[in-house]
């Protein structure tokens, strides 16, 4: 469906970029044209994704950066744009999650993933965002929030409030910044069976009642997720902004919707109980 160069001439700088979907995007993106940087706190999986992106014909460049740290963004960002020119598009995807009690949280737990979400994207998207205006070039951020970045979920009250407050930065900016051609948009995933996010979120036990919940009946994969952000970045899709776009195969529909576990019966099952239900017809005598 993509051509190869679809993202060529973008130089796209990927947040936790080195695991998980962020390496899937930074690989797809690679393969499609663009320039990829690959910025998180661990050489090791940085340095492997960027070899792998190189192996496959395409160029990438890594650096060291503590989202958390608006310096240390900086200094990142200086150092994928002394390897890779100016970037075009920031793709916020670094996250941290665990679950937990809100009771039991203590401040430096709900400071943990708050400031790596909501702080860490708005020190990368402030920096790239600040440097876009200045030398007034056009750019792109795109967010990877989650399907309860709007209802709130029990369990996970840091990565609730910090993703909310992702989407809200994202509709925000989309608004402020239209001014000078920067778009921002989001992502919301459903489960993505990543080695970070179900080591933390998805206990092994848990896996069937999940799926369950997935009208599609199964998680996603990561070239899925990488796909749509490789469109949403793309010029084929410059009028968006301010958008938030589901990925989750209808799981947070069927969480919301009043009669849709009963699609988890049989089908033929489901007509049986629904015609004993059913009044019988009025006799005509
Ligand atoms: N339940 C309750 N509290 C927890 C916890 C858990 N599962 N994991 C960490 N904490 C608390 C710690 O106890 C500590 O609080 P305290 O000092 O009051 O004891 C606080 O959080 C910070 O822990 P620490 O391990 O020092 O944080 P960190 O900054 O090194 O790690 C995390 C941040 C906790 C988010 C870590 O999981 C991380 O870095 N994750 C990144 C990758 C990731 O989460 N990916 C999944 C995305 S979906």
């Amino acid at each position: 469906m993509f051509q190869s160069n679809l993202l060529a001439g973008e130089v796209v700088l990927i947040t936790g970029g080195g695991t998980g979907l962020g390496r899937a995007m930074a690989e797809r993106m690679g393969a499609l044209g663009a320039k990829v940087g690959v910025v998180g706190r661990r050489e090791d999986p940085l340095r492997e994704t960027v070899e792998a992106i190189a192996s496959a014909g395409g160029t990438a460049a890594w650096a060291r950066c503590d989202v958390r740290d608006p310096q240390s963004v900086a200094a990142a960002t200086d150092a994928i744009e002394a390897a890779l020119g100016p970037v075009t598009a920031l793709v916020n995807n670094a996250a941290g999650n665990f679950l937990a009690c809100a009771e039991d949280l203590s401040a430096n737990a709900f400071d943990a993933v708050v400031k790596i979400v909501l702080h860490g994207t708005f020190h990368c998207t402030s920096d790239l965002g600040r440097r876009w205006i200045a030398r007034g070039s056009k750019g792109q951020v795109l967010s990877i929030v989650t399907t309860y970045a709007w209802t709130g979920s029990a369990f996970v009250l840091p990565s609730a409030c910090a993703k909310a407050g992702v989407l809200v930065m994202t509709r925000s900016l989309a608004v402020e910044w239209a001014t000078y051609g920067i778009r921002c948009n989001a992502i919301a995933p459903g489960p993505f069976p990543t080695e970070g996010a179900f080591s933390r979120l998805m206990p092994a036990d848990a896996h069937d009642e999940a799926l369950r919940q997935v009208p599609l009946g199964r998680f996603g994969e990561p070239a899925e997720l990488a796909n749509l952000a490789s469109y949403l970045l793309s010029p084929m899709n410059a009028w968006m902004t301010g958008e938030c776009v589901t990925l989750d195969g209808g799981e947070v529909l069927k969480a919301g919707q009043e009669f849709s576990r009963m699609t988890d019966y049989p089908r033929d099952e489901l007509r049986a109980g629904l015609a004993m239900l059913r009044p019988p017809k009025s006799s005509k005598t």
